[in-house]
């Protein structure tokens, strides 16, 4: 993506509570959340003025936090109302919005109980992750030699700064190699989900198939995808699929907040055709969030 760089731009970014000049909205070197991955943030679309399941991204930021052992001081409304003064405040009305709540500096080691907890939300406009063109005919993926990690071994459900790392080294890989984006295995060597969207595929039976969500972020996408598609009459299996199945799939999509319902043309080796299911839910879903 071009443009200038996110700390040089003009705006202004709810930063604890106050409207702070873009350019001001700084946190110290000695950040716990800098040194510790203890952040966790959201990804959220506002189109033409309204913000697309604002309540269910402000619960889902709660709930990441908890789960990775704090609790943000402001309440779902509270957070709601930061998302859409900071649209107000910036002129959008259709764009990106990143809420972000982390542990401060009063503590700078490993345990951070009385580190105060901040909470920011930036929004800008950007109108699509994926080029247009890609978006159409399909984007190109690689596997990655990266897994996402085991329920017991990280906290997988929360939408958490540290679980990126993983994310960024796929991606970068797969981006060094030509590729646009990577698939990412679980623990178990089960398919599970590229770097930022989660994956559904049609094996030639009139059916989506996709992974159950058991190690990686059940996304709000994909369970309105899921909803969509029932209303279409298109059956949804969940279960676990293994990776040499993608050799019989027939179409791939992912979806996600920044992704919304984008076509995958290849894997690998193999290509895939950008088939009726795939352009039925994306037009679906650009309806249902009143893309325009
Ligand atoms: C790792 C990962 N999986 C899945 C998703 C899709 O989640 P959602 O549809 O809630 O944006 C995202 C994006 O937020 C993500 O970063």
């Amino acid at each position: 993506m071009t443009g200038p760089s996110f700390d040089d731009r003009d705006g202004k970014i709810w930063h604890d509570g106050k409207m702070v000049e873009w350019r001001d909205s700084k946190v110290h070197l000695l950040s716990h959340a800098l040194h510790y991955g203890s952040a966790v943030f959201e990804g959220v679309r506002m189109y033409g003025g309204n913000i697309f399941k604002l309540t269910e991204h402000s619960e889902r930021l709660i709930e990441s936090a908890r789960i990775i052992g704090f609790e943000i001081p402001y309440t779902v409304e509270q957070i709601n109302q930061a998302c859409i003064d900071a649209c107000a405040i910036n002129n959008i009305t259709d764009g990106y919005l990143r809420p972000l709540a982390w542990r401060g500096s009063e503590m700078m080691g490993v345990a951070a109980q009385k580190n105060t907890i901040h909470l920011a939300v930036a929004a800008w406009e950007w109108p699509s992750y994926f080029s247009p063109e890609a978006r159409d005919k399909g984007i190109s993926l690689t596997m990655s030699k990266w897994r996402r990690p085991a329920p017991d071994t990280a906290p997988v459900h929360a939408k958490a700064a540290g679980l990126y790392m993983i994310a960024t080294l796929s991606k970068h890989d797969a981006e060094s190699a030509g590729f646009v984006d990577s698939l990412m295995l679980d623990y178990r060597g089960y398919l599970a989900e590229a770097t930022g969207a989660n994956v559904f595929m049609e094996m030639g039976d009139g059916k989506l198939h996709t992974p159950i969500p058991d190690c990686f972020l059940d996304g709000i996408t994909r369970r309105t995808v899921i909803e969509l598609a029932k209303k279409r009459g298109i059956e949804v299996v969940e279960r676990v699929i293994m990776p040499e199945e993608l050799a019989n799939a027939t179409q791939i999509f992912l979806t996600g907040t920044a992704a919304e319902v984008t076509p995958v043309g290849q894997i690998d080796d193999k290509t895939y055709a950008v088939g009726d299911i795939t352009k039925t839910l994306r037009a679906d879903y650009e309806s249902l969030v009143g893309r325009t």
